[in-house]
């Protein structure tokens, strides 16, 4: 079985081919993943604009495909072009007319490998929420317009289990299997738009135990580093800034600022960071000497606060729902520091779970996931016509 997964829920232009082979032990062999970044457009403006994004999904669509097929061997160039009526493909795609301008020539040039009644791929599997809701739509317009023009049945996939699940993702290629033992599972989905703790007391069984109530950890890491004058996305930025720095809780004390770590110790699982971001502006308006030994200080200290928060709270959740799994997923988990402490963490309080992070390269948004949340979808039939398929921005899971 072979899945073509589409991701544009916020501004990276993601497209996989994820191969299954067997049936009774299957494994995964990923044949491409592509992710066409737009951060050096959103640079310039120091964040995402949903509709900025929206145009840059239409214009990078198209050859993320050819690039993604390409490289997974599935492209054929046609031998003469059939005459081709593209009058329901212009009304499919009526609201993105700069990817509508794109696909037709791609039609008309290639096509699948296989025939047109069985063409090489099963599946396509799109994320329909959440997200920003005209980045989402662009994905699935593109998804509805191949479906129709190949003939091939959809997979609509929650972005937050797309982020749980590409842990099921092995290096050797096989799939993770999570089994009866392996839960309770608890997962921390942290992103740009993100923070939720979800418990799985099985295998699609799944309970929001806490969420933030403001600002997502990653948008918090965004915002921090916009005041601080420093480039978007912040999280990675920050993270470079505080390497090799001490904060006062982790030991020296070089750094001399103390940020507040909010609803750290709330007997809930829910997050705030928004007074946060508060604390580092209010800080940041009383220096005047701006110098990279203040921003490095302030970076590790912001980084050391968001992540005191996530895993006091994670691990609280862990005990008191005795989970066996904890799974990290989402942009910021990419924070080596994050994963660091958090494996540290778990060995210190000798609390017997398994930990499950994906690689950096699959923390942050990309098309792979889609196509591993998919697979568990398809397994259980759960396939969606082009013309039902629709965006759902705020899609719990
Ligand atoms: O999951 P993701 O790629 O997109 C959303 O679904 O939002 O997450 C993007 C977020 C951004 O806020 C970015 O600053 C953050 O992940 N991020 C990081 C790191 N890499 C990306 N945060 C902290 N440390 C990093 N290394
Ligand atoms: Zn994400």
């Amino acid at each position: 079985m072979k899945i073509l997964a589409v991701e544009t829920s916020c501004d990276d232009t993601g497209i996989a081919i994820l191969e299954i082979k067997g049936n009774k032990n299957p494994s995964f062999n990923v044949l491409s993943n592509i992710v066409s970044s737009q951060i050096e457009i959103h640079k310039q403006y120091g964040g995402v604009y949903p509709m900025m994004a929206k145009r840059e999904h239409q214009k990078n669509l198209v050859p993320t495909l050819i690039q993604s097929l390409k490289q997974a061997g599935l492209l054929k160039i046609k031998n003469k072009s059939k005459k081709q009526n593209f009058k329901n493909l212009e009304k499919i795609l009526e609201r993105e007319p700069e990817l509508l301008k794109k696909i037709i020539p791609f039609f008309k040039k290639y096509t699948l490998k296989g025939t047109s009644e069985k063409p090489d791929i099963n599946y396509i599997a799109v994320t329909n929420g959440p997200g920003l809701e005209p980045c989402l739509w662009v994905g699935i317009n593109f998804v509805k317009a191949l479906s129709y023009f190949w003939n091939i049945p959809i997979i609509e996939v929650n972005h937050i289990k797309a982020h749980i699940f590409v842990n099921e993702l092995k290096e050797n290629g096989k799939i993770g299997g999570l089994e009866k033992k392996d839960f309770p599972v608890l997962a921390l989905v942290v992103s740009g738009g993100h923070t939720q703790l979800v418990l799985m007391t099985e295998l699609g069984k799944y309970q929001i135990l806490g969420e933030t109530r403001d600002d997502a950890a990653g948008e918090c890491f965004d915002k921090c580093a916009k005041i601080l004058g420093l480039s978007y996305p912040g999280g990675p930025i920050i993270a470079k800034l505080a390497e090799g720095i001490k904060t006062p809780s982790t030991g020296s004390g070089q750094a001399k600022i103390i940020l507040p770590r909010p609803m750290i110790s709330t007997k809930d699982y829910d997050f705030s960071f928004s007074g946060l971001k508060t604390a580092v502006l209010y800080a940041d308006r009383k220096v005047k000497n701006k110098n990279i030994k203040y921003k490095k200080q302030m970076a590790v200290e912001v980084q050391q606060a968001i992540i005191d928060v996530l895993i006091k709270k994670t691990i609280k959740a862990a005990k008191d729902f005795k989970v066996k799994t904890i799974i990290l997923g989402g942009g910021v988990t990419a924070n080596k520091e994050l994963r660091a402490q958090f494996k540290a963490k778990i060995e210190k309080e000798n609390l017997n779970v398994n930990l499950l992070i994906p690689p950096a390269n699959l923390s942050t948004d990309n098309g792979l996931m889609v196509a591993v949340a998919g697979y568990f979808r398809a397994k259980q039939k759960k396939f969606t016509k082009w013309q039902d398929l629709k965006a759902e921005s705020n899609l719990r899971i």
